[in-house]
């Protein structure tokens, strides 16, 4: 047997231990949202010493320093002199859920029980899960994630669908499929005040929370909001526009779902898909936003589907005769398929 050269061992090892310190960092940045350190910081802009980050925030100095230490290490935090800093757009990319490229929501989910303990769990037997069964912690961090993708679709993202901003602005009367938690169907309703709304969702825990954000938003007037599969969801001829984000992948249907979307839209409505693009190919998921999703996809897997690429979409709308239609991607994990009836 030849011996591996050194250099190939070390390279190879490089690559697993890379995947550790990712580990170390997601962990650092989940303690330090949670806890509310990285919010203590965010509001000193000259930063601040371990022991004063202790104090203000009411945790032990010692624990204080090793976060503060492993933050640094893991490019969270800058260190001006004793004081540690957040790096540059940390605030906006950890800490503000309102900006597009907010990224704060992806430690919850990802080290929620329901993501890789339940998979582990359910590794041998197969048993699937569904949404009734989640953890509130990982439906509000579906919820926090969810918002970035409805922040990148209003208003940017609605702009580049032809003719779609102009429905909305003159008052569309628009089906939300996959309603969740309700902060899009909120967004919505605030965005484009002459719009009226039915958000549909299998799931009525998360109608709960979706009622209280449309209330929240002062909305409750124009939402209405439906219990129903979207296989069940049936309505002819009413909308003008219906949207559905990161969640036609988890159609039990998809043709089905998407027959009852074409059957529920008006003549010359448009249907809406905002989703995560998972890659065409194997080969093409060694990338980080690749990653990144191929560990949602044990999720998905617990829900007995997994993400699709966006030319799935495409053909699925053009094979069920929907017209002019078209995707474009927003960021590496979030695009827009898109077409009319
Ligand atoms: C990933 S969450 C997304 C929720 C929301 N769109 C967001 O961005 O936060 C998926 C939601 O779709 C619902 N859902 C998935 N498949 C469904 C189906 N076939 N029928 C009804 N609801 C379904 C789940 O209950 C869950 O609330």
């Amino acid at each position: 047997m030849t011996q591996a050269p050194q250099e190939e061992i070390q390279k190879q090892a490089g690559k697993v231990l890379q995947q550790v310190a990712g580990y170390v960092g997601v962990r650092t940045i989940d303690i330090g949202l949670k806890h509310g350190l990285l919010e203590e910081l965010s509001k000193h802009s000259g930063g601040l010493t371990s022991d004063e980050l202790a104090r203000n925030a009411g945790i032990d100095p010692f624990y204080a320093m090793v976060w503060c230490r492993s933050a640094y290490a893991n490019e969270i935090l800058e260190r001006e002199g004793e004081r540690f800093v957040l790096a540059p757009h940390m605030d906006k990319l950890l800490l503000d859920d309102d900006f597009p490229g907010h990224v704060g929501g992806l430690p919850a989910v990802l080290l929620a029980y329901d993501m890789f303990d339940r998979f582990s769990e359910n590794l041998k037997s197969g048993e699937r899960s569904w949404w009734d069964k989640c953890t509130p912690e990982f439906i509000q961090g579906v919820r926090t994630t969810g918002r970035s993708f409805f922040n990148r679709l209003v208003p940017a993202g609605v702009a580049r669908v032809p003719g779609l901003l102009d429905q909305f602005e003159a008052g569309a009367h628009v089906l939300e499929l996959a309603t969740g938690a309700g902060f899009g169907i909120s967004k919505m309703a605030q965005a484009y005040p002459k719009c009226t709304f039915v958000g549909v969702d299998g799931d009525a825990y998360s109608l709960g929370l979706a009622a209280e954000a449309v209330k929240e938003a002062g909305a409750s007037d124009r939402v209405e909001l439906v219990e129903s599969t979207f296989e069940d969801f049936t309505r002819d001829s009413e909308f003008d526009v219906a949207v559905i984000s990161i969640s036609m992948h988890e159609c039990r249907d998809i043709e089905k779902v998407t027959a009852n979307v074409h059957g529920a839209l008006k003549p010359g409505g448009c249907f809406v898909i905002s989703d995560f693009p998972f890659p065409e190919t194997v080969e093409e998921t060694r990338t980080v936003p690749a990653r990144i999703m191929s560990g949602i996809q044990f999720f998905e897997a617990l829900i007995d589907d997994q993400l699709l690429p966006t030319s799935d979409y495409v053909s699925l709308l053009k094979r069920h005769d929907f017209k002019d239609v078209d995707a474009f991607d927003i960021t590496p994990v979030h695009a827009v398929t898109h077409g009319r009836k």
